[in-house]
């Protein structure tokens, strides 16, 4: 019987360069894909994972992202006072009851591995998840369940992982497989793991987006500080030594990702999301062949 996953860590103390001005002051998690922060499309796809413990890795100015999730007694008194109950009810969900939400500083920026290492006094000896909340996955099964459903089939370490251009591949942590199946939802059995290699030298184009289900082992290998890519601490390159140690599998998740930390994946991810919905979806849909947009329009 494998432990069951309790806690996610969000790693959230970036700052969000790609995104200026709108990150200037505002975290990048709080950007609003159609009407919800970042940060709660992901606390919502953890918490259909069976999340309990929501662990924040903040940094300066993140502050606003720990009010998002706590209670405020104004708004509720005021919404009562209006009879507002739909409104009350969407405020009660940002927080649902046995859920517990956490946060603790990355003092230095020195990378992935060290924000999620940050954590470990908050996780402790037990397997966790790690969700990037700039990473949104439209899909049936949220992606965070689809992995933790295959953690508890085969165990071990687990990341979401899609294949990517190969001009792409110096952007993420890219898999040497041993074997794949090859299909959506199908697992492939990991010999290595690289950072941003470049296309020349990448073992594969099957690429990690950030979802991952990690064993604790793996802040023993972070407490080592090693630098990797760019000269920080590589969450990759400490999974990358639980190989062979561990059971190490990638998920073809089932689904659709868009990097939100990019002005157009986050407009792509507006529209798809909002496309999605049964509330406004057709509206959009109309809205969208009524403007018919082309980049001459307007200009
Ligand atoms: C991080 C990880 C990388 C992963 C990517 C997914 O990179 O280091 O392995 O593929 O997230 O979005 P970052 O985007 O923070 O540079």
């Amino acid at each position: 019987m494998n432990d069951p996953i309790r806690k996610a860590v969000f790693p959230v103390g970036g700052l969000g360069t790609r995104f200026l001005p709108a990150t200037k002051v505002m975290p990048k998690e709080m950007l609003v894909v159609v009407d919800k922060p970042l940060i709660q499309h992901a606390v919502e796809e953890a918490a259909a994972a069976g999340i309990e413990e929501f662990i924040f890795v903040t940094a300066a100015g993140k502050t606003m992202l720990e009010d998002h999730f706590d209670a405020c007694a104004e708004l509720v008194t005021a919404l009562k006072a209006k009879n507002k109950s739909a409104e009350l009810k969407m405020l009660e969900a940002i927080a649902p009851a046995g859920t517990r939400f956490s946060a603790t500083r990355q003092p230095e920026p020195l990378g992935l591995g060290h924000a999620v290492w940050c954590a470990r006094h908050l996780v402790g000896d037990e397997p966790f998840a790690v969700m990037l909340p700039d990473d949104l996955v439209l899909s049936g099964t949220p992606c965070l369940k689809q992995l933790v459903d295959a953690y508890g089939r085969v165990g071990g370490n687990l990341v979401a992982v899609m294949d990517v251009p190969k001009a792409h591949t110096d952007r993420y942590g890219i898999l040497d497989v041993e074997s794949d199946e090859g299909t959506e939802g199908g697992l492939a059995s990991v010999r290595g793991l690289v950072e941003k290699p470049s296309p020349a030298e990448a073992p594969s184009t099957l690429s990690i987006i950030g979802r991952y289900v990690l064993q604790p082992a793996v802040f023993d290998e972070l407490e080592r500080g090693r630098r990797g890519a760019g000269n920080e601490i590589q969450l990759t390159d400490a999974m990358a030594e639980l190989i062979g140690r561990q059971p190490f599998h990638g998920l073809r998740f089932a689904g659709t990702r868009y990097d939100c930390g990019d002005k157009v994946g986050w407009l792509e991810a507006n529209l798809a999301f909002a496309l999605a919905r049964d509330d406004m979806g057709p509206a959009v849909e109309a809205a969208l062949s009524r403007t018919g947009f082309a980049r001459s329009t307007n200009r």
